[in-house]
């Protein structure tokens, strides 16, 4: 069994073949909450230039770009798998122009310096190897007034799923706000959501995620 949770998380954490594949599909059902708020707090606009770090197979893209024709969005991950998916779902985009997907890690990104205005991430956190840096490359592409949108499963909801124990690194509410304000990032607001409970290894366990909404100071 453990090491089951351990592939699993090394799948969760870059996707790869064919396991990556179905992974990425089970994302989506697992983590639908949390990409639908994170697209609430994002808040799609008009010629907004959008930037997600970590978007899987890109199911949720449509839900952005959809909502105005000059909104454009690029997605950034390190995993060739996730974006030979991305780039097949989002075809139709990609062909217009709308969408661009780059294999890339969160902390070395192929773009150019404040060329985006909005930047979001879920359920990526846990795998960045230096948080400092990577909120550096964020600061780097982000526009001076640019916002950061982190979506995460906070400390207490994820220590209780078996396979975090296998290379998750898990924030608190209060150390993820420290950490974005020691990186100058402004914290503009956070919001708890409630999912609904559920069984896992005959457990039930809680499930929650937390929205945080930043600045560049
Ligand atoms: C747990 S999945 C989350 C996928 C999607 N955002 C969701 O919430 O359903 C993590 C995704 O982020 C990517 N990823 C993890 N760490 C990354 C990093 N440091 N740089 C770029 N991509 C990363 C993985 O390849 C994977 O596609």
């Amino acid at each position: 069994m453990e090491e089951q949770f351990k592939a699993f998380a090394s799948q969760l954490r870059r996707p790869t073949n064919e396991d990556g594949v179905k992974t990425g599909v089970h994302m989506n059902e697992g983590n639908k909450i949390m990409n639908l708020e994170a697209i609430k707090a994002v808040n799609p606009c008009a010629h907004d230039r959008i930037l997600e770090i970590g978007m899987g197979n890109g199911f949720f893209v449509k839900n952005i770009i959809s909502i105005d024709p000059t909104i454009v969005y690029t997605g950034c991950d390190f995993s060739e798998t996730m974006i030979e998916e991305a780039e097949k779902m989002n075809a139709e985009y990609i062909k217009i122009g709308s969408v661009v997907f780059y294999l890339a890690s969160a902390d070395k990104l192929p773009l150019k310096d404040h060329s985006y205005n909005k930047l979001f991430t879920v359920n990526t956190i846990y795998f960045w190897e230096n948080p400092v840096n990577t909120l550096n490359e964020f600061k780097r592409v982000l526009t001076k007034d640019g916002e950061l949108i982190i979506v995460v499963r906070p400390k207490h909801i994820m220590e209780n799923i078996p396979v975090t124990k296998y290379g998750f690194t898990m924030y608190s509410k209060e150390e993820l706000i420290e950490l974005l304000l020691a990186n100058n990032f402004d914290v503009l607001d956070t919001n708890e959501i409630e999912e609904p409970s559920r069984e896992v290894m005959g457990k039930i366990l809680e499930f929650g995620s937390l929205v945080v909404h930043a600045k560049q100071k």
